[in-house]
């Protein structure tokens, strides 16, 4: 084999090495799973190999099968040969393992005959949030090794065990500390099969063990735990599919268990579900890939000013500060800059409480958190987030201050939830160094980040804010200036429309059943009384001067508002909260006060099944996120998605409303607004794109 081959064949005396070589992350793409089984074929008929290395190269070992090849035609070798080919080799095979050994990369692994690691190594079986299940013999292989609880608990999670900790589960046999690279692991590969030769050891096959599911009764009551636990992880296929692997993996042969896997595999592969949480993956990827940041060169970011210390300010700060970052809190007065360090301090106090983070932690964090009422006190700031009431007035004084007292160069932004960016920019003499970093709520914990983008900012601009996001591990989406954004103009056009449904005859209960039905965490209803009933009334009655008299305006929530029923601040909203909990139950008031405004707004009430509450939902979020892609408010359909998916809660394993439209078909969603044009021809325009689209038998998948 030549050095062009993704997998290389070299050898060190008896030992032979096979280094895969296929960056970014050594995929496991045919020619990866070609090259090993050959490989392996040639180590076998070489009566002078007595043993085996794997090993990857670059960063990783291997992070799992080639997603990209999923939904295509396979091609022979399929993995699980590969792996039973590894497993049945006659040679002690030893997988060397240092960076991610995820998926199929865990399940080579396992079908070696001895794995190390190196501490940097990140060991899992994340298929589940791909919609899969470990499908070359990882469902069968990993019980046998670690049992059924800690292989159900890494399948069902997904998530990624250290060195350490696979070492303590019985994952792997032996941890390398001083190993980090690929030439270390395989010197230190190298080595352990030296000294498994040395001690004339056969090799230990994953699949014959037996020791780990000894004691039945504790495997079973594994099994049945996780059984009632994946039943209740809202309407995902594959995690039960997973639980009948391991039940699988107790009761048959080998053999058996891993036919029985892949006939489930099978059926994982060929879900939507598979589909959507793919395309969640490759699309969370993708929004950082906007034009700016190539053509940009991001600023140096170490010293930042956060104006305003309330909800967000504060969890902005936290935000950076967690990133390490030094931050300046800017407030009103030395009142309100105490109770913004207050809302500073208590997440950090939770997190020491729950001992997810020490008391050193906490101190070192804060220590670098600084306090001032004076500008001044941001000369030396790189960036400053401003994080004030939501008016404009207010913002623009606050970026006439920034403007007196920040360096040049230094990036002002905004994190306005509708206000016009432009016209914040505009204002300053330094338009080109404004720019939206739109946080969402909780800011510490929420992942999106929508970076908006005002005409007249540079692309260093921008791309200083996409800097910022990786270190702020969020996931960033471009959007441009607009009432709302991509995200909250989209929300605002389906509330509205839920608002429609409920004048019409549904009932807040049966819409919020519905939305989370669907896969939402939270219904409308419930979020709006989560949120604050005050937020949106503020909203609507600021608006009330521009709304446009024909539009339809269901009045109903500013009924509930009027009677300072806020939601679950004030214990009462939508829906009662007894005091103290947030669980709130049906209101028989609130029905009578949608029923009176339902007469006084002249309307006979109808019922609505739930099949057409979720058309309808969906239909207009569709219909607004299309005009937001014409309008290139979002660069793709993919940005839409992701926005939804991380600031919303619209359910990953459906992908986002426009790989789901898709799903559901253009045309018919299209109808379904023109039928609905009919009722209100003000709300429901087609979206020109949709409309466009359709007349072209294309999808949203092909503007991405
Ligand atoms: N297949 C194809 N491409 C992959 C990939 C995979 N398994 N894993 C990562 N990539 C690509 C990414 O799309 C990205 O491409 P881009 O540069 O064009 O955007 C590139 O590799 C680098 O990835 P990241 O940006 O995510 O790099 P990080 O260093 O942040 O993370 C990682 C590396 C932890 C390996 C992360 O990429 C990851 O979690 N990958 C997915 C792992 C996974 O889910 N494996 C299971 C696959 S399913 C399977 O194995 C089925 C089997 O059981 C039969
Ligand atoms: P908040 O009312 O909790 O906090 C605002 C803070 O700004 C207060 O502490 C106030 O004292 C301070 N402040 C007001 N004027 C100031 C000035 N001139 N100088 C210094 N400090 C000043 O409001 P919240 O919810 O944190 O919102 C702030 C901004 O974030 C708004 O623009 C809002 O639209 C936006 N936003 C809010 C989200 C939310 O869910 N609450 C989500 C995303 C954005």
């Amino acid at each position: 084999m030549t050095a062009e081959l993704p997998v290389r064949l070299t050898f060190a005396e008896s030992i032979a090495v096979l280094t895969i070589d296929n960056p970014p992350v050594n995929a496991l793409g045919w020619a990866v799973r070609d090259g090993l089984m050959r490989g392996i074929q040639a180590a076998e008929a070489d009566a002078a190999v007595h043993a085996v290395v794997i090993v990857g190269a670059g960063k990783a070992f291997i992070a799992g099968a080639d997603i990209r090849e999923f939904g295509q035609p396979p091609r022979a070798p399929w993995l699980p040969e590969v792996c039973n080919a590894i497993e049945a080799c006659s040679k002690p095979v030893v997988a060397a393992i240092h960076g991610p050994a995820l998926g199929g990369g865990l399940e080579i692994a396992l079908s070696c005959h001895a794995r190390i690691a190196a501490p940097n190594a990140k060991l899992g079986l994340p298929e589940v949030q791909l919609g899969l299940l470990p499908g070359a013999g990882g469902t069968q292989r990993t019980p046998r090794l670690i049992g059924a609880a800690a292989a159900l608990d890494l399948m069902l999670s997904g998530r990624h065990a250290s060195a350490q900790e696979a070492l303590r589960l019985g994952l792997i046999d032996h941890v390398a500390t001083t190993a980090t690279t690929s030439a270390d692991m395989t010197a230190e590969g190298i080595a352990w099969a030296r000294h498994l030769l040395a001690e004339g050891r056969a090799p230990r096959r994953t699949g014959e063990q037996t020791e780990a599911l000894a004691d039945r009764a504790a495997q079973q009551a594994a099994i049945d735990a996780a059984q009632a636990q994946a039943s209740k992880a809202r309407g995902l296929f594959s995690p039960l599919q997973i639980v009948a692997c391991v039940q699988d993996a107790l009761d048959l042969p080998l053999a058996d268990g891993l036919r029985t896997e892949r006939e489930r595999f099978t059926a994982c592969l060929a879900s939507p579900q598979r589909a959507g949480l793919i395309h969640a993956f490759f699309s969370e990827r993708e929004t950082a890939k906007v034009p700016e940041a190539k053509q940009g060169t991001p600023r140096p970011v170490q010293q930042v000013g956060v104006i305003g210390g309330g909800t967000m300010g504060a969890g902005i700060a936290v935000s950076l500060l967690d990133a390490g970052l030094r931050v300046t809190l800017i407030e009103r007065d030395d009142t309100a800059l105490q109770a913004g360090r207050g809302r500073i301090a208590k997440v950090y106090e939770g997190q020491v409480a729950k001992g997810k983070l020490s008391a050193d932690g906490q101190a070192e964090k804060l220590g670098r958190l600084s306090l001032a009422t004076d500008y001044a006190a941001l000369a030396d700031a790189d960036l400053v987030i401003e994080a004030v009431f939501e008016d404009l007035a207010v913002k623009q004084a606050v970026f006439a201050q920034l403007q007196a007292h920040c360096k040049p160069g230094a990036v002002l932004a905004t994190n306005t939830s509708y206000l016009d960016i432009d016209a914040i920019a505009a204002s300053t003499t330094r338009p080109q160094d404004v720019i939206g970093l739109h946080f969402f709520s909780p800011a510490n914990i929420m992942k999106l980040l929508e970076i908006v983008v005002p005409a007249q900012v540079s692309p260093d601009v921008v791309a200083t804010a996409f800097e910022l996001a990786k270190r702020l591990k969020k996931v960033p989406v471009r959007a441009g200036v607009c009432d709302g954004f991509i995200g909250n103009r989209i929300l605002a056009i389906y509330r509205t429309a839920a608002d429609h449904m409920l004048e019409d005859g549904a009932s807040p209960y049966e819409i919020d059943r519905m939305v989370k039905a669907f896969g939402f965490p939270i219904g409308p209803y419930e979020m709006s009384d989560l949120a604050g009933g005050d937020i949106g009334w503020a909203t609507r009655k600021r608006r009330a001067a521009t709304r446009d008299p024909k539009a339809r305006y269901v009045q109903i929530a500013d009924r509930l508002c009027e009677r300072g029923w806020f939601g679950q601040k004030t214990g009462r909203g939508w829906y009662v909260y007894e005091a103290g909990s947030r669980q709130g139950k049906e209101d028989a008031e609130v029905l009578a006060i949608v029923e009176a405004e339902r007469q006084r707004a002249g309307i006979t009430p109808r019922a609505f099944s739930t099949e057409e509450l979720e058309r309808r939902y969906i239909a207009a979020m569709v219909n607004e996120a299309a005009k937001v892609v014409a309008e290139g408010i979002a660069l793709r359909p993919l940005d839409v998605d992701v926005t939804l998916l991380y600031g919303y809660g619209f359910p990953r394993h459906k992908g986002g409303p426009l790989h789901h439209a898709d799903q559901l078909g253009l045309a018919t969603v299209l109808a379904d607004i023109q039928r609905l044009a009919e009722e209100d021809p003000l709300f429901w325009q087609p979206a020109p794109l949709l409309v466009k689209l359709v007349a072209e038998g294309r999808n949203f998948a092909s503007l991405n």
